[in-house]
């Protein structure tokens, strides 16, 4: 899988042209390979249903509110954002729990409200560069699941993609070198190992985010651990393709 989250980029306008590049670009051939996901901002993601409609590239929402409808001024919910034809959201991007303070508790009530829903979420999870110093990503990665996926039955389990992503990889141009990106990834399959059983680890999606470029990401997704990538600043362009291309070679 690679899934690309353009952020708080492109205006409706830019975005339906883009996306329009991307259903030219990406064959079927390579969408039979490959599951290709793009989440832009709320304010586009009508715009881009619109152009990819028929075509099998998903489109997802990059974050969500838990409950429907109500008094939550600013929030989209994932019932309206599935109307608006998304089939995928990300939860607990570092940049959502950094910036706007989001824990791993509401992680968890968003996981349980959209599989309700029958969203499929990308749940991010990364220590921080003076976690990973202090020796601390084991218990970081440790309760970002345990936390974020605290209820969640072997059934969901499977509907779930994880997304490791270190925070300091994430837009710095730092990618982690092959060896740390399979070390963590090896260890949170491990803990999902534990909870809910060697076969559902492995069949779990796991994907790398963090300065991927068509340039570091083939050796990446080589990697056993790695099931694909969740891709900021290059799936704004060309590139995005390019990763689609990388990934249907280890498919
Ligand atoms: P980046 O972002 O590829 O620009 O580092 C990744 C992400 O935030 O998902």
């Amino acid at each position: 899988m690679v899934a690309g989250n353009w952020k708080m980029n492109k205006t409706p306008a830019e975005s339906r042209l883009f996306a329009g590049k991307l259903a030219d670009e990406i064959s079927d051939e390579l969408l039979s390979q490959v599951d290709v996901v793009v989440c832009p901002s709320t304010s586009c993601i009508d715009a881009v249903t619109e152009v990819l409609r028929g075509t099998r590239i998903f489109t997802g929402a990059q974050n969500v509110f838990y409950e429907d409808f109500g008094a939550y001024t600013g929030e989209t919910s994932g019932l309206m954002i599935k109307d608006l034809g998304c089939s995928h959201v990300i939860i607990g991007h570092s940049e959502r729990r950094q910036v706007f303070g989001e824990t791993n508790e509401e992680v968890n009530k968003k996981l349980h409200y959209v599989l309700g829903i029958d969203l499929i979420p990308i749940v991010c999870i990364g220590e921080t560069l003076e976690e990973r110093e202090n020796g601390e990503m084991e218990n970081v990665l440790e309760r970002q699941i345990r936390e974020g996926l605290r209820g969640i039955s072997h059934k969901e389990l499977d509907q779930i993609i994880i997304a490791y992503e270190p925070v300091w990889a994430i837009g710095t141009g730092v990618v982690a070198t092959p060896e740390q990106a399979d070390e963590a990834m090896g260890f949170v399959r491990g803990l999902i190992a534990e909870l809910y059983g060697k076969d559902a680890a492995e069949r779990c999606r796991i994907l790398y985010g963090g300065s991927i470029k068509p340039g570091n990401f083939d050796e990446l997704v080589s990697l056993e651990n790695i099931d694909g990538g969740l891709v900021g600043g290059a799936s704004l362009d060309e590139s995005f393709v390019e990763l689609v291309k990388i990934a249907a070679k280890h498919s």
